[in-house]
């Protein structure tokens, strides 16, 4: 039977043992090779020495390339010297296969040249620890949404109607009409609510954004819900637990991964409802005093969102954004504002969430999007739903890569997501 790495390291496995995985490193000194071997679930040290084994083991073991892919057969050794406590004394080496020279040797390498060589750098233990970081995020969230009665749906990706604006969609063309890739499943997720009242969707969301920012992707993955009933007090109690939630997961779950990118599970911990919450007036307001040159009506960019950041130590929201700089859905709260909000991270990482109660009167549905320029025919069956049992009814949408960027601390937000697709770069 072959054991898992992780396995030997919580110190339950001992004696004879298989292990399978790659070599990350090795090293000989003083007739003894040292392998670092990694598996799927961590790196452990296995040790081949000169005059325990037969010559060709030894033999083997000293002409180990960095990324072979080896079985080792050993002993388990508990060893304090060794990374993680214990170490495998190998007694045989088998070389599944002999890498060639690996283009990503142990130094440092530019940027651009990880990027090209994104294929295998993801093997990196860092980018390791960022996706287990990530898939606890995405399995939290779900746990979290089923707990709460919302039912996974699975909505279209191609689409014929933009959600979020026409400047930042994808053209397509499909069997010679106009397509888009989907910017947010809200629409779809809109119309799924009158038969499963909640619903949730986890997707790819396409943004033709030519802006070369830190925290913008091309492609990234959207985890969205819709719920009717929900009003826009509701909307962001939703929003606030389901965060707090996976705060709180992420911490107990991936406590380890988190240490060895430098953060404190126990910052996440702290982040306990409810979540502040300011007005957009606030925030203007707070701006001014910042020494900001900003006006009512404006959108807020990365400096706006990391000053307003600083006077939070967990995120945040800021609600009832002028109409004008909204989407077209958005709830009216009067003549000026919206029953919108986004959720902000602390510490400068900027909007996690966007989110809003849903205009559910037809006319001015039809109204705003003239407005904004779309052909209401793209809409009709959009219209539709504020004609048969309409409710009202909110959601939001999360962006994965902006939450786990936050929790890991991340200099970019491509370094949270395996291969990614940004203005300049859709290779590897
Ligand atoms: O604020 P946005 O544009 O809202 C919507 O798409 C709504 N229709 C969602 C809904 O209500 N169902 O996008 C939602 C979130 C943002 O808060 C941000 O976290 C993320 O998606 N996001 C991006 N993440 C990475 N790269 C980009 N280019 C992103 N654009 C938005
Ligand atoms: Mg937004």
């Amino acid at each position: 039977m072959f054991r898992r790495v992780k396995e030997i390291l919580s110190g339950n496995v001992s004696g004879e043992t298989k292990l399978r995985g790659w070599v990350y490193n090795s090293r000989s000194s003083g007739g003894i090779v040292f392998i670092l071997l990694r598996d799927g679930t961590g790196l452990i040290q296995c040790t081949v020495k000169k005059d325990e084994v037969p010559e060709d083991v030894f033999k083997t073991a000293e002409s180990l390339s960095q990324e072979s892919s080896i079985i080792v057969h050993g002993e388990v050794n508990k060893d304090e010297r060794a990374p993680g406590g214990y170490e495998i004394k190998a007694k045989k080496i088998e070389i599944v296969h002999k890498a060639e020279e690996y283009p990503i040797a142990p130094k440092e390498h530019g940027v651009e040249f990880l990027l090209d060589n994104r294929h295998l750098h993801i093997r990196s233990v860092k980018m390791q620890a960022i996706m287990r970081i990530k898939d606890a995020v995405m399995t939290a969230a779900r746990d979290w949404f089923h707990k709460e009665g919302f039912v996974e749906v699975t909505p279209p990706i191609i689409l014929k109607q933009a959600c979020e604006g026409g400047s930042t969609l994808f053209k397509l063309d499909y069997f010679g009409h106009e397509a888009y890739l989907s910017q947010s499943a809200q629409l779809h997720l809109e119309a799924m609510i009158f038969g499963l009242e909640k619903v949730y969707s986890v997707t790819p969301s396409f943004r033709a954004e030519k802006s070369r920012t830190r925290r913008h992707l091309t492609e990234y993955w959207h985890i969205e819900a819709e719920a009717a009933w929900a009003d826009f007090e509701e909307n962001l109690r939703i929003q606030e637990e389901l965060v707090s939630y996976i705060c709180q997961r992420v911490a107990d779950e991936r406590a380890e991964d988190l240490k060895f990118l430098g953060q404190d599970p126990n910052y996440l911990k702290k982040m306990t409802t409810p979540f502040p919450r300011i007005t957009y007036d606030e925030a203007i307001e707070m701006l001014k005093k910042d020494g900001f040159d900003v006006y009512w009506g404006m959108d807020f960019g990365t400096e706006e969102e990391r000053q307003l950041s600083t006077h939070f130590d967990k995120p945040f929201f800021i609600m009832f954004f002028p109409k004008q700089i909204k989407a077209f859905y958005m709830k009216a709260r009067d003549e000026k504002t919206v029953l919108g909000a986004d959720l902000i991270a602390p510490q400068g990482f900027g909007e996690i969430i966007g989110g809003s109660e849903r205009e559910t009167d037809h006319r001015t549905l039809v109204e705003r999007l003239k407005e904004e320029g779309e052909k209401i025919e793209n809409y009709q069956w959009y219209l539709d739903l504020r004609k048969y049992g309409s409710v009202p009814h909110s959601g939001f949408g999360l962006g994965t890569e902006r939450l786990v960027r936050w929790i890991c601390k991340t200099e970019h937000i491509r370094d949270v997501i395996p291969f990614p697709r940004t203005p300049n770069r859709f290779y590897p």
